[in-house]
């Protein structure tokens, strides 16, 4: 398969462009997208063929549901069987937004498209070209994340051709993505909503809008969990660079001094090793390919540029990464619950 690489304009696609999506969707085929947070590999959502097209392109398990993007608030109601109350407040004030609100689901909804699951999870991108995407596959589009399953998730065209060239029919190239980390999930199937995947809408957020909100015990704490999560996704090993990586963590110049000597002996035998650091401290490391993803005061340059710092860092020859850990204020337990899985919750304790 040849996949076809479209530019989208700022704010909108062309109408060849418009056409040509609509035609791969109605027959069934593969076409990833920018939205806000991560590029999707968008599917007919209603269709069980094409959902399971983007299974075998991703090399994804079949028990992982996908989540169905919508473009008008009205098409959920075709699509559940109830929206409670909370979630109509949730859906006004972060709708479209990156925010995945997990509902029970009525039978227009494949149990291709849902992993079997009596439930499907539910997006309104707030992203322009995304919305239009959804449009012309006819109003629900399962997405995944557009990369091969286990590997960083695209914030870049480029990484999901990395990954998916000749294996979709076309990607829609709208530059880099703004936030960098996939949305919050949240259950609203239940009598309490639940957090399962963190993302840039945090728990306050969503509480200052509905009161009580919980955490999924799965994505809490830095050791894995062992029960088994609700959000099926977060079982697997997810978002790894290939060369084994390691977060050390503690006071800033015990970690430095941490990742020093680790890298030194590194050096020493023989190999290279990477280094994850900040602006703030890429200085206080001495050898080694220093990457600084971001500015800790600005923590949202941490989290546009970890998923592309992770994939740059295959393109080098280190045969191990060591990272510094970013609990930062608002958007920390998104950063940490995806690194710490990109780590295999390998983890260094300093001081
Ligand atoms: O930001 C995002 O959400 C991106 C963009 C493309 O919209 N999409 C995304 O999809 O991250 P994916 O497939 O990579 O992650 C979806 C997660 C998985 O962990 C999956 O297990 C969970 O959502 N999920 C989907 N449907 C669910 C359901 N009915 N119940 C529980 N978890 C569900
Ligand atoms: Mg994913």
């Amino acid at each position: 398969m040849n996949t076809r690489r479209i530019i989208a304009g700022v704010n909108n696609l062309n109408k060849a462009d418009f056409n040509t999506i609509r035609n791969i969707f109605k027959n069934g085929g593969l076409v990833a997208f920018p939205t806000e947070t991560v590029y999707g590999l968008g599917a007919d959502a209603l269709n069980p063929q094409a959902s399971e097209k983007i299974y075998q392109a991703k090399g994804r398990p079949s028990d992982n549901p996908l989540i169905v993007h919508i473009a008008k608030l009205s098409d959920l109601y075709t699509i559940v069987r109830e929206v409670p109350d909370k979630a109509v407040r949730l859906a006004g004030a972060f709708w479209p937004g990156p925010l995945t609100m997990i509902f029970k689901k009525n039978d227009r909804v494949p149990y291709s498209t849902t992993g079997g699951l009596d439930t499907a999870a539910v997006r309104m991108p707030g992203h322009k070209i995304a919305l239009e995407v959804i449009e012309a596959g006819g109003g629900f589009i399962a997405a995944p994340s557009a990369n091969t399953s286990g590997r960083p998730s695209p914030t870049l065209a480029k990484h999901v051709l990395e990954d998916m060239d000749g294996r979709i029919d076309a990607v829609i190239d709208g530059g880099k993505v703004g936030i960098g980390l996939e949305s919050t999930i949240v259950d609203m199937s239940g009598s309490i909503p639940v957090i399962l995947r963190p993302g840039y809408i945090t728990r306050e957020m969503m509480e200052k809008v509905i009161g009580s909100v919980e955490i999924d015990k799965a994505i809490t704490g830095t050791v894995p969990y062992n029960g088994r999560p609700k959000a099926p996704g977060m079982k697997y090993k997810h978002y790894a660079p290939r060369a084994p990586l390691t977060i050390v963590e503690g006071e800033t110049r015990l970690v430095a001094e941490k990742i020093n000597t680790l890298v030194k002996e590194k050096i020493q035998l023989g190999y290279k090793a990477g280094i994850l650091a900040s602006e703030e401290t890429k200085d206080f490391y001495t050898q080694g390919i220093i990457k600084a993803i971001g500015t800790r005061s600005r923590e949202e340059t941490i989290a546009a540029n970890l998923y592309a710092s992770l994939r740059e860092f295959d393109e080098t020859e280190v045969s191990c990464i060591y990272s510094e850990a970013f609990y930062t204020p608002h958007m920390g337990n998104a950063i940490m619950n995806r690194l710490l899985k990109a780590a295999g919750y390998q983890v260094i304790t300093v001081g």
